[in-house]
């Protein structure tokens, strides 16, 4: 049977320690900020712009970036809205941020990504492209108008 030197089990012990750390951390992660973006197979069918109301608190938008305009270029929802936004690109690769909402994606040709977002306040949300795109880039926005109909 062989010794194991001191020094070696507490490299072992440390190490064992760190990596649950790292495991534990990842999986908390995971479930405290379960609204993560995804990245979806490409599905020709996200390629083309709409808004899609699921519920009276649910909808779906594909956003269409391309040189330099975002489609489409106006959501209207009602306040306490969750809106699942799938993005892509038709041309060079742009970006989707939505500054109050902390959202940061990049619409890319081929790609869908996804995120969810919930709408908890009315108001106006600009929806920026912060990807340098060419010439017209910084003109490229559009926006999410959140309503209140109880207001009116
Ligand atoms: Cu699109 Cu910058």
């Amino acid at each position: 049977m062989s010794v194991m030197d001191r020094s070696e089990k507490r490299v072992i012990a440390t190490t064992g320690a760190l990596l649950s750390l790292f495991i534990f951390s990842i999986l908390y992660a995971r479930g405290r900020y379960n609204d993560l973006p995804e990245c979806l197979p490409f599905n020709k069918a996200y390629t083309e712009p709409k808004v899609t109301r699921l519920d009276d608190k649910t909808y779906q938008v594909y956003a269409v970036a391309q040189m330099w305009q975002f489609q489409p270029a106006e959501i209207f929802i009602p306040v306490g809205s969750e809106v699942d936004f799938f993005v892509t690109s038709r041309d060079v690769v742009h970006g989707f941020n939505i500054y109050e909402k902390n959202v940061n994606l990049m619409a890319v040709f081929g790609n869908i990504n996804k995120t969810t977002v919930k709408f908890d306040k009315p108001g106006v949300y600009k929806i920026t492209c912060h990807e340098y795109c060419g010439v017209g880039h910084q003109n490229m926005q559009a926006q999410v108008v959140v309503n209140d109909p109880a207001a009116h």
